[in-house]
């Protein structure tokens, strides 16, 4: 089964919690080993999200940093009162000041378990669902451009680049061309209509899915993010330190693979990115495109 059982600790996260009804944390035992968690240490979880890895990491004995740019996923953590836990409300590409400012130069280690969370697409409200009627907002903080303004302002080329570049949607200059001819569109369930109507209802899965994807990259500038916060973790992680990153679709995992393999001060550790179990899959859907890959900060001496 993907959660094995384990001896019952005060700080394990309850079962309710890992396991599907908020968040159900991805390939946890397999994150919290490659970190190499050691108590006493000082680990960064750069997406806090339902706090399923960080409740990990304070379990095995480590102290954590938790990032999210979120204010609910702070506000739910905060109301959980851990011990260990110092929380940042922050994105995680300002890691290096962000840990300066509060008197860690350095940690021994870093995870990213990148993307949304399961609060994210059941709250209809935030706009990340072409399944519920919401805003098309997709912000996972509260600043910047929402979903909303690039689909009824932006120019047809413009949305269609967006499309084939953050979702490698084959069909990005014929959506993008019925997006325009639509305009305004109001929520989430009208664009996936429109969407819909552009693809001509073939697909085995969601019309909308790659869309909404592209979307979402976009707006939040994920991968902007990400490639500063592997900088970052070159500059905070000690000797040794390692970095887990799990990613959930190919344009991240791409960009972690050869950031990694070009850098001069991270060592990858894992060859072949690390992919939940065939149980882990079935027990939740949204583990199925998920791949981890660690590394580990090379000695400065040797650099
Ligand atoms: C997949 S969830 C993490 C789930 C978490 N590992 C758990 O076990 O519950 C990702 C979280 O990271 C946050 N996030 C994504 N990108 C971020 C960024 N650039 N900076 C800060 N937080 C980010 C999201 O708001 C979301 O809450």
């Amino acid at each position: 089964m993907y959660a094995a059982p384990r001896p019952f600790s005060p700080v394990q996260p309850p079962l309710r919690q890992r396991r599907g009804v908020s968040h159900t944390s991805v390939l946890y035992h397999e994150a919290l080993d490659w970190l190499a968690v050691r108590p006493g240490g000082v680990y960064v979880d750069a997406t806090l999200g339902g706090a399923g890895h960080t409740r990990g990491i304070l379990e095995r004995g480590g102290r954590v940093i938790a990032f999210d740019q979120d204010p609910e996923a702070i506000a739910r953590a905060q109301a959980l009162n851990l011990a260990g836990l110092t929380l940042v409300q922050a994105n995680f590409r300002e890691l290096v000041p962000e840990l300066k400012k509060r008197g860690f130069p350095q940690v021994e280690g870093i995870l990213a378990d990148l993307g949304v969370s399961s609060f994210h697409f059941d709250d209809a409200r935030r706009g990340f669902s072409y399944q519920h009627e919401g805003p098309l907002d997709m912000r996972m903080g509260q600043d910047g451009l929402t979903a909303g303004e690039v689909v009824n302002t932006y120019s047809e080329d413009e949305i269609a680049e967006i499309l084939y570049r953050y979702g490698e949607e084959p069909r990005s200059r014929r959506i993008a061309r019925f997006i325009v001819q639509n305009r305004p569109i109001q929520t989430t369930t009208q664009l996936a209509e429109v969407i819909r109507r552009a693809t001509g209802y073939r697909e085995a899965g969601h019309p909308a899915r790659k869309t909404f994807q592209a979307l979402r990259i976009y707006v939040n500038d994920e991968l902007g993010a990400l490639e500063a916060l592997l900088r970052g973790a070159e500059a905070v992680l000690k000797p040794g330190g390692r970095l887990v990153v799990i990613s959930f679709h190919s344009l991240e995992d791409r960009l972690v693979k050869h950031f990694l393999r070009e850098s001069t001060l991270l060592r990858p550790l894992t060859k072949k990115p690390i992919i939940p179990s065939e149980s882990e899959q079935r027990a939740n859907p949204r583990a199925r495109s998920a791949k981890l890959r660690a590394a580990e900060r090379i000695d400065g001496g040797m650099v």
